[in-house]
């Protein structure tokens, strides 16, 4: 869609359906125009029942991660964090979201050095000197909460670190820009202008996203600047989505996804890096839901 598809001329009908022009009706109105809009570019608003779900989805996802992180180490396999996650996921109530998801094989993501995003658990034997990413998404009660960390064992590069350290701040400088009358592109510019000052690239293939009652809803959450339909588009409160840079060393954002269909990694084979988190719209500002 282009930018202006949602300029309206005053002397239309309203799109809301009243029936009414343009002029006399929400083009004085802009909460109820704004309701439309959001129909238009399938973004759902939260209920408060709703928000409590995702709260409650997004405790098991936190406490999911903090048992990763308190057993991740040299010499454990990414199957064996499958397994952890798997496990505590069920036990607690919840289902792995990734499992089955468009044909995913397994429960969680792990992202090893050069890999972007969605690598998928094997046995290889985590050393010192790498970094990982473990991206967790959990439905409970039909919610879903969608977080990740990136793991440094023992220690790795100054390379490696530095663009750990990037990917996490972006993630940081992107919340800081979500409250009410600010907007979606915000987000890009703050991350890309920041990650490319320290000499790092944004990854643009891969994007946050609507969460909650789906894995990925609209809108697409861009982490770099450009002009997609959601550029202009202003937070409301109730707007639930992520965020979750992929930040690569050096100056090339390209990836290549491998045979298997789903790992992606940087085309350079530079370190990539990623922090995620899944937030709420608040009238004050954002709410970190995991
Ligand atoms: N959790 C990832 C995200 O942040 C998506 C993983 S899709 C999967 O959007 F199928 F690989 F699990
Ligand atoms: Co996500
Ligand atoms: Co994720």
């Amino acid at each position: 869609m282009k930018k202006n598809a949602l300029k309206i001329k005053r002397n239309a009908l309203c799109p809301c359906g009243s029936g009414l022009k343009y002029k006399n009706c929400c083009m004085s109105n802009p909460e109820r125009l704004m309701v439309h809009k959001l129909r238009k570019l399938k973004i759902r608003l939260k209920t408060p029942e709703q928000i409590a779900g995702m709260r409650k989805s997004g405790a098991l996802v936190k406490t999911t991660l903090d048992l990763v992180e308190a057993n991740i180490g040299a010499g454990i396999s990414t199957n064996e964090i499958n397994e952890w996650v798997h496990q505590f996921t069920i036990k607690n109530g919840g289902k792995p979201a990734p499992l089955n998801y468009r044909g995913f094989p397994k429960s969680v993501c792990t992202s090893v050095n050069d890999v972007v995003c969605h690598g998928i658990p094997n046995d290889r034997k985590l050393e010192k000197g790498d970094i990982i990413n473990v991206d967790v998404t959990t439905i409970l009660d039909g919610f879903y909460a969608d977080s990740s960390r990136t793991f440094l064992i023992g220690r790795p590069s100054p390379e490696a670190r530095h663009t750990v350290g990037v990917s996490r701040k972006c993630l940081y400088l992107g919340l800081q820009e979500v409250r009410p009358g600010n907007t979606f592109g915000m987000i890009g510019r703050v991350i890309q202008t920041y990650a490319e000052s320290e000499g790092c690239a944004v990854v643009r293939d891969y994007c946050g996203h609507g969460v909650g009652l789906d894995f990925h809803e609209a809108p697409t959450v861009t982490h770099f600047e450009n002009n997609d339909e959601f550029h202009d588009l202003e937070f409301v409160p109730g707007m639930t989505f992520t965020i979750e840079p992929m930040i690569n060393f050096g100056s090339n954002w390209r990836v290549r996804v491998l045979n298997d269909g789903w790992t992606a990694v940087t085309v350079d084979g530079a370190i990539s890096a990623q922090f995620e988190h899944t937030v709420l719209v608040t009238e004050s500002g954002v709410e970190i839901i995991v």
